[in-house]
């Protein structure tokens, strides 16, 4: 069975000291909780306060993003040789990366293949606009992104992807289960083309998008949904600590 994660993208929220509050909250309420991981994802001037508080604990810590090269001239970059051994896990290709930052399947591609070499655990994201979908391009993004952005790559097992339809970010409007189920599991067809069914199979593939207490064990109980990738809700320590809990039981339910 694959063991699901649940991961707070903070984006660019919270201060050192409402970082470390967070921290402290989710620590409290989610330690004990296990069949799920944890993760957070604080900005990266929060990272090292973060893992301070989480050391020792079974929460891991999680850089937004990565840089290719080990270094060199990159003004405002951080490698992944600099994040080895800070934190555990790197979200990787977040849509709002490609769409604000100019990342490419090709560039995403370097950051997952460097960030793999460095020891690092992706999160690698992937996922349709809404014009994409209206025009019923859905299946051809995503296949689209998950050929180029893992091309040349061995995926190990457990690996980790998260599908984030761009329209449901922020907006309130999350994918409905079964949606999110069916393009997963386009998703996880694709990743079996690539690397195999076993790996497919082991590959944990989590929805982000709007993600709440309020969808989460609905979106958890679906088959192919192994967790979330979550913005705004995982800014509250309850609320977290919810979506964790509600997870670990859906999990649980699972055949
Ligand atoms: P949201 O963000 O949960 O606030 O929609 C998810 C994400 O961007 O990862």
């Amino acid at each position: 069975m694959r063991v699901p994660i649940i991961a707070g993208n903070w984006k660019m929220n919270t201060t050192a000291a409402s970082c470390a509050d967070l921290c402290r909250g989710i620590l409290q309420g989610t330690d004990g909780v296990s069949g799920v991981e944890k993760v957070v994802c604080p900005p990266f001037p929060f990272l090292s306060i973060a893992r301070d508080c989480l050391k020792g604990s079974s929460i891991r810590v999680g850089a937004q993003n990565v840089h290719w090269a080990e270094k060199g001239a990159y003004t405002g970059e951080v490698s992944h040789s600099m994040l080895a051994g800070l934190v555990e896990y790197v979200i990787i290709g977040h849509s709002e990366r490609r769409a604000y930052f100019c990342e490419t399947d090709e560039t995403v591609n370097k950051k997952v293949a460097a960030a793999l070499a460095a020891g690092l655990k992706p999160i690698f994201c992937v996922g349709e606009t809404e014009a994409e979908r209206e025009a019923g391009r859905t299946e051809e993004v995503l296949l689209r992104q998950v050929r180029l952005g893992l091309g040349g790559i061995q995926v190990p097992e457990g690996f980790a992807i998260a599908y984030e339809p761009v329209w449901a970010i922020g907006t309130g409007k999350a994918a409905t289960a079964p949606m999110a189920n069916e393009a997963i599991g386009l998703i996880r067809a694709e990743v079996a083309r690539l690397a195999g069914a076993a790996v497919a199979q082991s590959v944990r593939i989590l929805y982000g998008g709007s993600v709440t207490p309020d969808n989460v064990a609905e979106l958890g109980s679906q088959p192919e949904i192994d967790g979330g990738l979550v913005g705004g809700a995982s800014l509250d320590a309850d609320s977290f600590i919810s979506l964790v809990r509600q997870t670990a039981e859906a999990a649980a339910a699972k055949p």
